[in-house]
């Protein structure tokens, strides 16, 4: 409704003054698109604000829109465009849908709206965009992409779009996936555009996504070439909160597996809280398994740590912050306690493919396996079994996966090693990266607390 009325309130370009639609274009980075082009999509303005409407339809019906306010006016504030999703919980469907024909059956799927209307508009070839970028391809759209027997995804050269390409194939089908696969000389469609290449030209290199068994250099060319131009891409999502930690792990990757330990109370919980969040802050869509406190505790310490301020004496803003916090990527399983492996991979699978989560933390092994009065062989065995699911887990699904673990009982003065990690080296031997919480306050009054990188096998750095 509220959708609909923020629609209704707004105008189509074509019904503008030229000066002011153009003023309008300008503001917003659209000078590119003619006017006729935005109609087509439905897109609108308000005449008296900086402010432009992207509806998602379907059949003729408004089921969500984006917001964009431009703050331009202040001179001083650059590039800053607020993007708003109506309803809040984000769009369940594409953009650009009611644009095609019912007998249509190839369409060019693209990660912005723009570029999908940039495509509409070079090449006359039916497009449709992912309203949240190439972050996430709703659950709810895909019923309406059935009836394409052909998919064209072209997002553009970049290596998260990349990685993201290959995964929405898969949940599209592969067979009906096409790519175009990224390179300096093809960029993104909007890219394109302003460089004066021919969009069709572009499109016609579409080549059908590979899913052989074997591949020869040939066709990774394109990859590997891609990797070395964006080698900060390929080193992955740096944090915010810990300079310290980019600096030896150079970025948080999929598809790795990164074990965590520390001493009971050292705050290996509280850490991973703020860590992850610090990630889904920048858009890694992320799945918590919190088999040891419960999950409101954990989002109100998780919140605290989002709006950085005690809670409990700003309660007055605890709607803003709450308001912000539901929309980041962020989900939380419902296990506690003792659970089976196979029902925890299950949901992490479900969440991967409906959400598209890229981390995944589990905290912590030992509440996981429950205390159980088996032999420490059988305990051994029942963590290896854990470990190799996990690492399984995060290659096959390239989604990364971290693993609190307990250290075993050792001398309290003694430093944490690799080695102290609970169970056989399994788990060690097969994660990425191994991170220890040391607690010198255990043993020293004036002892300090400090993370410690003892595995790291995408460059091999370590330290403090
Ligand atoms: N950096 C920190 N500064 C102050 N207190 C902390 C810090 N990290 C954790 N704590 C506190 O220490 C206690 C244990 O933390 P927790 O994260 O549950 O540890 P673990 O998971 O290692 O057992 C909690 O009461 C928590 O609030
Ligand atoms: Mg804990």
């Amino acid at each position: 409704v509220q959708a609909k009325e923020l629609l209704n309130n707004c105008v189509l370009f074509g019904s503008l003054q030229d000066d002011i639609a153009q003023r309008m274009k300008e503001t917003f980075d659209l000078e590119f698109l003619k006017t006729s082009t935005l109609d087509q999509f439905g897109v609108r303005c308000d005449p008296h604000h900086p402010c432009v409407i992207l509806p998602v339809t379907a059949n003729s019906c408004v089921l969500s829109v984006k917001k964009m306010v431009s703050h331009l006016q202040q001179e001083d504030v650059v590039g800053s465009l607020k993007e708003t999703f109506i309803p809040r919980t984000g769009p369940t469907s594409v953009f650009g849908l009611d644009t095609i024909a019912a007998t249509t059956t190839e369409v060019v799927l693209t990660s912005s709206e723009v570029d999908a209307m940039a495509v509409s508009q070079e090449t006359r070839r039916p497009a449709i965009a992912l309203p949240k970028g190439f972050s996430s391809l709703p659950q709810e759209a895909l019923p309406s992409l059935e009836r394409f027997k052909t998919i064209i995804l072209w997002f553009g050269d970049d290596v998260r779009a990349w990685e993201a390409a290959k995964l929405f194939s898969k949940k599209l089908g592969s067979k009906r996936c096409h790519i175009i696969r990224p390179s300096i000389d093809d960029p993104g469609p909007v890219t394109a555009l302003t460089q004066g290449l021919k969009l069709s030209t572009i499109l016609n290199k579409a080549r059908p996504i590979s899913h052989d068994s074997i591949v020869s250099f040939a066709q990774l060319r394109q990859e590997v070439l891609s990797q070395f131009l964006h080698s900060e891409q390929v080193a992955g999502v740096k944090w915010k909160r810990y300079p310290v930690l980019n600096k030896l792990l150079k970025g948080h990757r999929r598809g790795e597996l990164t074990v965590f330990t520390g001493p009971t109370g050292s705050g290996k919980t509280t850490f991973m809280s703020e860590y992850s969040l610090d990630l889904c802050m920048q858009g890694v869509n992320t799945l918590w398994g919190s088999f040891e406190i419960n999950n409101v505790r954990l989002g109100k310490m998780m919140l605290t740590q989002f709006a950085q301020k005690n809670m409990a004496k700003n309660l007055d803003m605890f709607d803003i912050y709450a308001d912000h916090f539901q929309n980041l990527p962020m989900y939380f399983m419902t296990f506690h306690g003792q659970e089976s492996i196979k029902k925890v991979v299950d949901a992490m699978s479900h969440a991967v493919y409906v959400h598209d989560i890229a981390h995944v933390v589990l905290d912590n092994l030992q509440f996981m396996m429950g205390a159980g009065g088996s032999e420490w062989s059988d305990r051994f065995m029942k963590q290896d079994s854990i470990v190799a699911a996990c690492r399984k887990f995060a290659t096959y699904m390239n989604c990364h996966v971290t693993l609190v673990i307990h250290p075993r009982k050792e001398k309290e003065s003694e430093d944490l090693t690799t080695a102290s990690v609970f169970g056989t080296a399994k788990a060690t031997q097969e994660a990425d990266n191994v991170l220890i919480l040391q607690d010198k306050r255990l043993t020293s009054v004036r002892g300090r607390k400090y993370l410690q990188v003892t595995k790291n096998r995408f460059d091999g750095e370590l330290g403090l």
